[in-house]
């Protein structure tokens, strides 16, 4: 064969290759020309016939003609690839601001705690705080006593408590009975026993206290805060609350009260107010958490050295500031698992708060 047939032959394959529609005929053109019965590979096998110096130069010219026709096919098999995959995309493209369809999916709501909950969370996790949980049954020992709440402490009475009947046998014999938790305070424990400072964590879940009238049910919800390092104080605690408050309320400035109180796990403590103004009561405050400086003692039950770490927490109740912020009249309904009343107060699935798009959506 001549080195005019070898162009010929390019030509030839070079046409198909650019006319192959789609990657099966590209592959059909592939192993015809460099499959193993293919043109080029019949020419690769005859050369062994031919004169040794003609199959030097022809050879050569061969192999590049091999090289030059596979770039050409995986050139175009890249492009027939990307062209398919934009042709799929744009067949399965998803309308995502189409409103959801009837059904289930689009009945089911969110109780008002978690979506106040999920509002929280944002809030806080802009300033760069994590999300730490404990579990609702806590041994008597990090609910109250390292909490630097020892037994016959008043407090304990304080927070009416339920104890477990089953005994605590993790530990031995003489290890401390369960509780349902009175507070969210034992993450305080769990986290500063697990994790090396900085810590900057919130946790939220259910409490539980002997209490039930029109403004106490035995279940109720809190959010702790517990930030642990080697340098913040006070200030950097009332700095964050004010800018959750106005975050959380949505409004540019907020009057906050810082009340002098008593936990035995904070020194100093504050109880805090906010201006009942944030939510349309001009006049009135609003008190919604407790919360202080972590107390030294505290800080070693955990095994941390206090003399290296302070810190501040602080615990606000849930139920309240969501009755407050979305007109919930009664606390009782809120945990009575009425569908008509989650039908009314609770939250579309996708009404996901977000601090761009609006808390309340
Ligand atoms: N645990 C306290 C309560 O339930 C609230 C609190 C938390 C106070 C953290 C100070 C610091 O009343």
């Amino acid at each position: 064969m001549a080195s005019a047939d070898l162009n010929a032959l390019e030509a030839k394959l070079a046409g198909e290759i650019t006319s192959a529609a789609d990657v099966a005929a590209l592959d059909a053109v592939r192993v015809s020309a460099i499959g193993k019965k293919g043109a080029i590979s019949e020419l690769m096998a005859g050369l062994g016939k031919l004169p040794a110096e003609e199959r030097k130069t022809f050879g050569a010219a061969v192999n590049q003609l091999k090289t030059r026709v596979t770039e050409r096919i995986d050139v175009r098999k890249l492009s027939l690839e990307s062209s398919a995959l934009t042709a799929r995309l744009a067949t399965e493209r998803a309308d995502v601001t189409l409103p959801v369809r009837a059904g289930a999916m689009a009945d089911g709501r969110i109780h008002p705690v978690s979506q106040v909950f999920d509002e929280i969370a944002e809030i806080f996790a802009d300033m760069g705080f994590c999300i730490a949980e404990g579990p609702d049954i806590e041994s008597d020992d990090l609910n109250f006593t390292r909490l630097n709440i020892p037994a016959e402490h008043p407090a304990r009475q304080m927070h009416d408590t339920f104890y477990l009947n089953t005994p605590n046998t993790a530990h031995g014999t003489n290890a401390s009975p369960f509780v349902l938790r009175t507070h969210t305070s034992p993450v305080q424990i769990r986290t500063m026993m697990s994790q090396k400072p900085p810590i900057r964590i919130i946790a939220p879940g259910r409490v539980y206290r002997m209490d039930s009238d029109a403004t106490h049910t035995p279940m109720f919800h809190q959010i702790e805060g517990l930030v642990i390092d080697e340098s913040t104080h006070f200030g950097h605690m009332k700095w964050c609350l004010e800018e959750f408050c106005k975050g959380f309320f949505e409004v540019e400035q907020v009057k906050m009260r810082f009340r002098a109180s008593h936990f035995p796990f904070t020194e100093p403590s504050a109880e805090v107010d906010v201006g009942a103004e944030a939510i349309g009561k001009p006049g009135q405050w609003l008190e919604i958490l407790g919360c202080g400086m972590v107390h030294p003692k505290v800080i070693a039950n955990c095994g941390l050295d206090p003399e290296k770490y302070q810190g501040w927490a602080f615990g606000m109740g849930l139920d309240r500031i969501t009755m407050l912020k979305y007109g919930i009249p009664d606390l009782r309904d809120m945990f009575s698992g009425d569908l008509r009343w989650l039908r009314h107060y609770g939250f579309s699935a996708f009404d996901v708060p977000t601090l761009a798009g609006g808390m309340s959506g």
